[in-house]
């Protein structure tokens, strides 16, 4: 099924692509957000996206726009890498895994189709790091109950945990379908969603550091949009919704708000001391409407938030000795072991 992208008359809105402007889509994906925004006005785009499985749709939207696209193989945690020290009038992140991703059983995204156990963005390529397959057969009893617990806020993760440790034991847990049923087993399979769900989630957002990406583009996102220029981030799960949340209530200078899931020290931050770096229009971010809702399924958990950037200076990270990032880090495996209950 090819992707289809998610409030894009919202995005468009947000961004309000204009002729001679450069944006970077750094989720490219099918290429959805970037036509588009290549179709709005007579501007250009870097598409960044870190599988290099979109190769075909690259080419596509080559084909159509010539020069005024280019395309970047990379994390978007990278995004202030691709322009040569240039800054841009844009950013737009659309975050999460696309519908070729989860269709290709190969990768292995899916608990509803049998493959290798991978989840990996990056495919095989050499750096995509260790894989689900990895995770399950190396990781402690403890470190997988807190995957399972903060990642994928899966209430009996213990009991995922424990199921699989003791099937490990028997034959090492390779594939999609394997894994599905070990928790079909420890979970049941009453609801309405399938007992794998939040597990095969949490799986995916720790193989892939997704909190971990969010968080570096959002800082690598505010040194390189010009003053006036606009970031527009979609996210799809409460765990990204409260990152980019708490990066523009900070940076706008709106009372900052803390996550239950960091850990405690997290409280400690200093007062905010910076000018404000990006400018709020709308506080609570924008949702599909019925209609979309009712079209695309993927639509339901999807919010947009955005912010204007102003002309003061980007905030100093903990690399410039700085902390006021602290509320914003991801939860790091450290952190998982030390909130182990
Ligand atoms: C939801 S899809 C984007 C769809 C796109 N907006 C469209 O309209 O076709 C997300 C894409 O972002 C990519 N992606 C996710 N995390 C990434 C990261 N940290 N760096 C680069 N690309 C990433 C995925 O590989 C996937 O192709």
């Amino acid at each position: 099924m090819s992707h289809v992208p998610v409030l894009m008359g919202e995005v468009l809105h947000a961004l309000s692509p204009a002729d001679n402007e450069t944006y970077i889509d750094g989720t490219f994906g099918a290429g959805g957000y970037t036509t588009q925004i290549l179709k709005a006005a007579d501007c250009r785009v870097i598409g960044l996206d870190r599988d290099p499985n979109v190769e075909a749709h690259v080419a596509k939207v080559q084909g159509e726009f010539g020069k005024r696209f280019t395309f970047v193989q990379t994390e978007f945690s990278k995004l202030d890498q691709v322009t040569g020290g240039a800054l841009v009038d844009g950013v737009v992140l659309d975050i999460g895994v696309s519908s070729m991703q989860l269709d290709q059983d190969v990768r292995g995204f899916s608990f509803m189709r049998d493959g290798p156990l991978d989840m990996r963005m990056a495919g095989e390529d050499p750096g995509a790091g260790p894989s689900a397959m990895d995770a399950v057969k190396h990781l402690s009893r403890n470190d997988l109950q807190q995957i399972f617990k903060v990642y994928g806020e899966e209430r009996r993760a213990r009991r995922c945990a424990d199921f699989i440790v003791r099937a490990r034991e028997e034959a090492p847990i390779e594939t999609t379908i394997a894994l599905a049923n070990i928790l079909a087993n420890a979970l049941g399979s009453g609801g309405k969603r399938h007992p794998a769900t939040k597990v095969f989630q949490a799986l995916r957002i720790f193989v892939n550091d997704e909190l971990g990406e969010l968080v570096r583009a959002l800082l690598a996102a505010e040194k390189i949009i010009k003053p006036g220029g606009r970031l527009v981030v979609v996210s799809f799960h409460s765990l990204e919704d409260r990152i980019v949340k708490a990066f523009l209530r900070r940076r706008s200078g709106e009372v900052r708000g803390g996550s239950r899931h960091l850990p405690p020290h997290s409280a400690s931050v200093g007062a905010n001391e910076n000018a404000p770096s990006f400018k709020l229009t709308k506080r609570s971010g924008v949702t599909s409407t019925q209609e979309e809702l009712d079209a695309n399924p993927r639509a339901r958990s999807a919010r947009l938030r955005f912010g204007v950037r102003t002309d003061a200076p980007a905030w100093p990270t903990r690399e410039d000795g700085e902390d006021n990032d602290v509320l914003l880090r991801a939860p790091s495996l450290d952190d998982l072991r030390k909130l182990a209950s």
